[in-house]
């Protein structure tokens, strides 16, 4: 096959940045948009946060608990970072909330508390955030499908279900998206004129500080504080980007969810091994074939057919430029709200976004190489943009969230 298909030139690429912008300004002013842009009404504290608090992290397949103690020192976590949990199982036909409950439950019964504690939330699907901290699930990404957990709040439920197994009891939750979760760990280092929050891992999305008047579908009854930024979570992963190709509508036909996440179904670690199967329809493939399989392929080429190879890196380079453009798209709406912008922390999550090929650039560098072009040719060559990793940014700005 002709790996060209999956090559996206600038002039492409450009149109994938202005379709995102487009899309993104439109999420700002309406609800129930293609690009959703989720308010969170949890703002970081202002000055330093103090405290202790449990953070619980459910992320794609994996689950994580810890005990999060933030100081003048920093943030020490406990156990090292986080007790994790293999909880693939929650895909599973009739896996019910009750069923998500106990297996959440048992670790977090394990964290030695010395007193009532706040519990941090980090969630990783589309949730609308709600006044008191907890959240609203939309819908769930990324295989789930707990269905009567749609539409309704995620952490109350949660907190009365541990408060009646254990004690001291947890004195509140709050819930926020793993993207703002990175956004805030990214909080802590100064000097930067705003900060962004990107995920790439099984599933994708991004997060950005805004200004309040410039989200105009937010109402009186929000009440938000309209001298203080407000974090969104763009839900980005369903955007339906220009110029994919006949494959990706093959991934896509036979995905859980038809026509939502398309950016995420061509970008993220959860897809990419399925549109590498999806370019060799009459060839056999094991049935887990995810990205660190990909980048296993493009990094030991000696055992695998040189055209798998090939194609597999062809597909891993479509992904980073993809979010490459996304990147573009929201940093010129940031400059378009506040001109003055020039240097911009993005802290980025997620074990594709941090993988490396042995054989040819890692995701890291393909992804700012493809932004620096982009950026210049939108007349915003001179914003600098720092790559932010951070050991477990997520338990850190979730912990900040709890003690916000
Ligand atoms: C979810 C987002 C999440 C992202 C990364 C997507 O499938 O919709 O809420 O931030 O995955 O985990």
């Amino acid at each position: 096959m002709d790996e060209k298909i999956f090559n996206l030139d600038l002039q492409q690429l450009k149109d994938i940045v202005l379709d995102f912008r487009k899309k993104l300004e439109n999420g700002l002013e309406k609800d129930n948009t293609e690009i959703a842009c989720l308010p969170t009404f949890i703002q970081p504290k202002k000055g330093k946060v103090n405290g202790k608090s449990v953070v619980l992290d459910l992320g794609g397949t994996n689950y994580r608990v810890a005990t999060v103690d933030i100081n003048e020192n920093g943030a020490v976590i406990h156990p090292e970072n986080g007790w994790k949990k293999d909880l693939s199982v929650m895909k599973s036909p009739g896996f019910s909330e009750d069923d998500l409950f106990k297996e959440m439950a048992d670790p977090i019964y394990e964290t030695k508390r010395d007193g009532e504690m706040p519990i941090g939330y980090c969630f990783s699907y589309p949730a609308e955030s709600l006044k008191d901290g907890d959240a609203k699930l939309l819908r769930w990404t990324k295989g789930v499908n707990i269905n009567e957990m749609v539409d309704k709040p995620v952490g109350k439920p949660l907190l009365d279900y541990l408060n009646k197994g254990t004690e001291p009891k947890f004195s509140n939750i709050k819930i926020i998206n793993d993207t703002v979760a990175s956004l805030f760990a990214g909080l802590t280092k100064p000097g930067y004129d705003t900060y962004i929050g990107l995920i790439v891992g099984t599933g994708t999305n991004l997060a950005a500080m805004m200004r309040p008047d410039k989200i105009k579908k937010l109402k009186p009854s929000d009440e938000v504080d309209m001298n203080a930024l407000i974090p969104i979570n763009l839900e980005s992963g369903n955007f339906f980007p220009p110029h994919l190709i006949n494959i990706d509508n093959i991934v896509d036909e036979h995905s859980d969810k038809k026509g939502a996440q398309r950016f995420e179904k061509a970008v993220s670690g959860m897809y990419l091994g399925e549109i590498l199967k999806a370019s060799f329809p009459l060839n056999k493939f094991e049935d887990k074939f995810d990205a660190q399989k990909l980048t296993s392929m493009m990094s030991y080429p000696d055992v695998y057919k040189e055209e798998y190879v090939r194609v597999a890196r062809q597909i891993y380079h479509r992904s980073a430029a993809l979010v490459a453009a996304s990147l573009a798209g929201l940093i010129s709406v940031l400059h378009d709200h506040d001109n003055s912008i020039r240097k911009i922390m993005l802290t980025a999550e997620g074990s594709l976004f941090w993988s490396s090929d042995k054989n040819g650039p890692d995701y890291k560098e393909l992804v700012t190489e493809k932004l620096a072009t982009l950026l210049k040719e939108l007349g915003l060559g001179d914003i600098q943009v720092d790559v932010n990793q951070m050991p477990n940014a997520n338990l850190i700005g979730t912990a900040i969230a709890a003690l916000s």
